[in-house]
């Protein structure tokens, strides 16, 4: 039991390279009590950046803060039920993790979220960041509600309508996407996943996520059919935990993961270690398309350097002009809902 429990710390510990000795550092986790927030509050708790962990959700988030609250870690946890708890919750947070929302059923596309309910986790994201500009501006905004193609620049005119909008603090969390080509790579390969990288690029739905296999480390020699296979693999991969769930929801612990690894990133950048992650932001490396995910550099201030997508295959440069349309009308709405409201 012991050595389980402290291999599981270790394997925490790899992924998760924040010191200890950054800022007293507050975060926020709203949809707390949800699939994705319960466990990612877990592992927030457990990250030692972390000194101050608000819990915020509608409903039942008071057992989820009372039950992570007895775990030795530093991080003081509290719970917040309800919007009249929100400001509380916000108030002094560096970084706010927004998993609130709905996740898709079998035979639904993320966009369909858009539609379903009349955009109710466009207007849940929407509701959230209106919060968050009030009661924490300067906060780093990681957004995971889906359809995040939409829901981030639905974040970026919130903040832009109450004057307190800085690009470089939005974030759309696409880290799910490169851990998932991370796995299938090195399943591939037969290689160990801790020395695998693939840049992931684009946006977070069907086609829009692009892995570039080409930029991968380790370097391979796969055929064009396996690229194709492990491409579409990475752009299914949450259908695919859709389907196994079969109506049960979408990914949960492997997005809290993917979350707490991202979250953890955007603290190193805070405390001034160099952090690189693919994320999804308001960008200009391709041209019409507002925003984009690519490398981005982390820093004190958020992003501080977006890179360019790097030299593509011809089936790369393919996937990324098939993309652009899609994209761009997934922004333009995510736009629209804000400016019509
Ligand atoms: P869930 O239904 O299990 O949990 C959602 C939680 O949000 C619930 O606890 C609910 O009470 C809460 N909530 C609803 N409205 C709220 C509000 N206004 N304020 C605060 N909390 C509110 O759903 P889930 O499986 O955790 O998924 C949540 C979202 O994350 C979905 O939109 C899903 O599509 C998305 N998701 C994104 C990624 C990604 O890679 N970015 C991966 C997986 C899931
Ligand atoms: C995922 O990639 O797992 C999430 O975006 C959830 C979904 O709806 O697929």
């Amino acid at each position: 039991m012991f050595s389980t429990g402290s291999k599981l710390v270790a394997a925490l510990a790899r992924g998760m390279a924040t010191s200890a000795r950054g800022k007293e550092r507050k975060v926020a986790v709203l949809g707390a009590a949800g699939g994705i927030g319960q466990p990612l509050s877990l592992l927030m708790k457990m990250n030692p950046a972390v000194s101050q962990l608000s819990l915020y959700d509608v409903a039942n988030v008071k057992g989820v803060a009372a039950d992570i609250s007895h775990v030795n870690t530093k991080a003081v946890t509290a719970g917040y039920e309800g919007p009249d708890a929100l400001a509380d919750a916000l108030k002094g947070c560096d970084l706010v993790i927004i998993p609130a929302g709905v996740p898709r059923k079998p035979g639904m596309t993320r966009d369909d979220l858009f539609k379903a309910s009349r955009a109710i986790n466009a207007g849940i994201v929407k509701g959230l960041v209106e919060a968050c500009g009030k009661y924490c501006p300067g906060a780093i905004l990681n957004i995971i509600s889906n359809p995040v193609n939409s829901t981030v620049p639905i974040a970026a005119e919130t903040l832009k309508k109450l004057g307190v909008y800085d690009a470089r603090k939005v974030l759309g969390v696409t880290t799910l996407d490169v851990v998932r080509a991370k796995t299938f790579y090195a399943d591939k390969l037969g290689v160990d996943v801790a020395s695998v990288d693939i840049p992931v690029v684009g946006g977070h739905a069907g086609i829009t996520i692009l892995p570039l296999f080409s930029q991968a480390t380790p370097g391979h020699s796969l055929k064009a059919e396996d690229i194709n296979a492990l491409t579409k693999r990475t752009q299914d991969g949450g259908t695919e935990v859709v389907l196994a769930k079969a109506g049960k929801g979408s990914a949960t612990l492997s997005m809290a993961y993917a979350a707490a690894l991202f979250a953890d990133a955007c603290l190193r950048g805070l405390n001034g270690q160099v952090a690189t992650e693919c994320a999804y932001v308001e960008s200009s490396v391709e041209p019409d398309v507002p925003f984009f995910a690519s490398r981005v550099k982390l820093s004190t201030e958020g992003v501080e350097t977006i890179h360019p997508v790097g030299s593509l295959s011809k089936y790369e440069k393919d996937g990324l002009d098939a993309l652009k349309p899609e994209l761009i009308a997934s922004i333009e709405k995510g736009v629209q809902f804000v400016q019509s409201a």
